[in-house]
Parts: C-alpha cells; sequence; structure tokens
C-alpha cells in the first residue's frame, strides 16, 4: 500500500550529500511558453485593475462551488481570470514574472480550456497563450459531456461556463531540478489554481478544484502526449447558483 508515493517522497529528498552539483548548460533549458502558432486566436480584453474587494473578504467568501447557473461568462472576466491565475505581472530586464511563484521561474504549467458557455467564444477547446495574453482555439465544438466522463463523471464540468485545465511541460522543470521537479510541478500548479479560486471569488462567480480526473482522458482531449506533457489539475467556473457568502458562516473562536 502507498509503496510508490511513499518510494517518491524518499527518492526526492534533498540531502546535504546529494545536492545536484555543476553548471547548467542554458542552450539545453527548454522554450518557457508554449505556442499554437497555426491556430486561430482571440485577443483577451483589457480588465479594469484597481478597486476590488478587499483581501479578507476574498478568503472568507471563497468556497467550492458546484451548481452554477446557465448565464455566460464574459470575456473581460475570462481575461482577468487568466491574467489572476498564472498571467504575465511584470517585465523586468528580459524577464517574464508571473502572478504564480514557480520554482526557479521555469513555469512549467500550461493552461488549457474547455469553454462551455462563455460569450462570443464558440464552444471547444483551447490553450492560453501566457505571454501575447490570447486564447488559441485548438478544436471547435460541444465538449461538456467529454469533459465530465474524464472528470469521473462530475457533472459540474459540464454545467460550469468554462474548465480550465492544467498541465505541465515536465522538461521544463526537471532540466534544472531532475527527480526533484515532479514535486515542485504540484506546487506550481497548487499556487495557480488558489490564485484562480480567489480571483473568481472577487468577481462574484464559484469555482471548484478538480484533481479526481482520468489522466488519459484528459490528455487525449486536450492532444497532449501524458508521458512529456500531462494534465494535473482543473478548475470549473461559473455563476453560482448561491452566493457562498451567504451560506451559514461559523464565528465560535477558534479550538484552542
Ligand atoms: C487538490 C484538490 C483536489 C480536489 N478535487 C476535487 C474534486 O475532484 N471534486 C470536487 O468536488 N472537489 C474537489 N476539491 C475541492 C475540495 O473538496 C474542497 O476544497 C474541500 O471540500 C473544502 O471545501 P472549500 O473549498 O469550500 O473550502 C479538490 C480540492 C483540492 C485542493
Amino acid at each position: 500500500m502507498n509503496r510508490i508515493g511513499r518510494e517518491f517522497q524518499q527518492q526526492t529528498k534533498y540531502r546535504p550529500d546529494n545536492l545536484p552539483a555543476g553548471f547548467l548548460n542554458y542552450n539545453r533549458q527548454p522554450e518557457i511558453y508554449k505556442e499554437y502558432k497555426q491556430s486561430p486566436k482571440i485577443d483577451l480584453p483589457p480588465f479594469a485593475r484597481g478597486d476590488t474587494m478587499p483581501l479578507d473578504q476574498i478568503l472568507s467568501r471563497r468556497r467550492s462551488v458546484r451548481l452554477f447557473t446557465a448565464n455566460p461568462l464574459s470575456l473581460k472576466d475570462l481575461s482577468f481570470l487568466l491574467w489572476a491565475a498564472d498571467g504575465v505581472s511584470r517585465r523586468t530586464a528580459g524577464f517574464e514574472f508571473r502572478t504564480a511563484p514557480s520554482a526557479g521561474a521555469l513555469y512549467p504549467i500550461e493552461t488549457y480550456l474547455v469553454v462551455n458557455n462563455v460569450k462570443d467564444v464558440e464552444q471547444g477547446v483551447y490553450h492560453y497563450a501566457v505571454r501575447t495574453h490570447q486564447l488559441e482555439q485548438l478544436k471547435c465544438g460541444d465538449f461538456r459531456t467529454a469533459i465530465a466522463r474524464a472528470a469521473l463523471g462530475q457533472t459540474m464540468c459540464a454545467s460550469a461556463a468554462v474548465v480550465i485545465i492544467w498541465t505541465a511541460v515536465f522538461y521544463r522543470s526537471a532540466w534544472k531540478y531532475q527527480q526533484r521537479a515532479y514535486r515542485y510541478v504540484y506546487l506550481d500548479a497548487g499556487h495557480i489554481g488558489q490564485n484562480l479560486a480567489l480571483a473568481a471569488t472577487c468577481l462574484g462567480l464559484g469555482s471548484c478544484q478538480i484533481a479526481a480526473l482520468f489522466d488519459d482522458e484528459v490528455n487525449e482531449i486536450l492532444q497532449v502526449d501524458g508521458q512529456k506533457e500531462s494534465v494535473l489539475y482543473m478548475s470549473v467556473i461559473g455563476h453560482p447558483r448561491t452566493r457562498t457568502w451567504d451560506y451559514p458562516v461559523d464565528t465560535s473562536p477558534p479550538v484552542r
């Protein structure tokens, strides 16, 4: 039981006597950005920066939301969500930093979308081009059933306006961190997932993070090979049927 998990934890440990040594060959560093050059592009519109809900309110209002209305998501909200999750927040001296931290600034996580119900966007599968803040259309069509099935039948994937899917391009991180990279990609994805959840709450939207999925089925939808690049995590987004901040709040003091 749990042999592989335990083995993974042991084999990827840093110890004083096994730290990676030597110089990195920067000529062999893989590309940080994946681009689908031939795909039709959709420019994501500007969104207002500034007045938002205070952070303490966003944090206390965030809850996993699994029931959505049929209201479409606006492209402007989608634009903000993608930027907030893992967009470029600062360009400095030739480097592009993101809203989410990433081990070694190697950014191994790619973002894809199954668009179910976004205003003025055709249903289909898209890739988020981070550098240009655009959607790249990979396939058009109705993928609601396929993505819900791939998430072990979780129907929220079909009723949500959009399903955000994060993959890891492992070598982007393994190039530097070798086996330990397999810890880091999951940590990177977690940061991105939380950014998205908080951004959704800030817009009055609901999200639920999903890790219960059939990897091969999701990879098939995205047309990624499952070896060099594979799905790690997903999130559904939509207009919530009930407002999470109307849920009864436990105001009793923490148990010490
Ligand atoms: C790594 C991870 C995987 C999750 N996977 C699922 C999932 O597959 N399906 C689901 O309904 N919720 C999933 N959740 C949501 C959790 O059930 C939820 O965060 C938890 O019940 C706490 O509720 P809250 O998010 O409202 O605070 C996942 C959350 C995390 C962090």
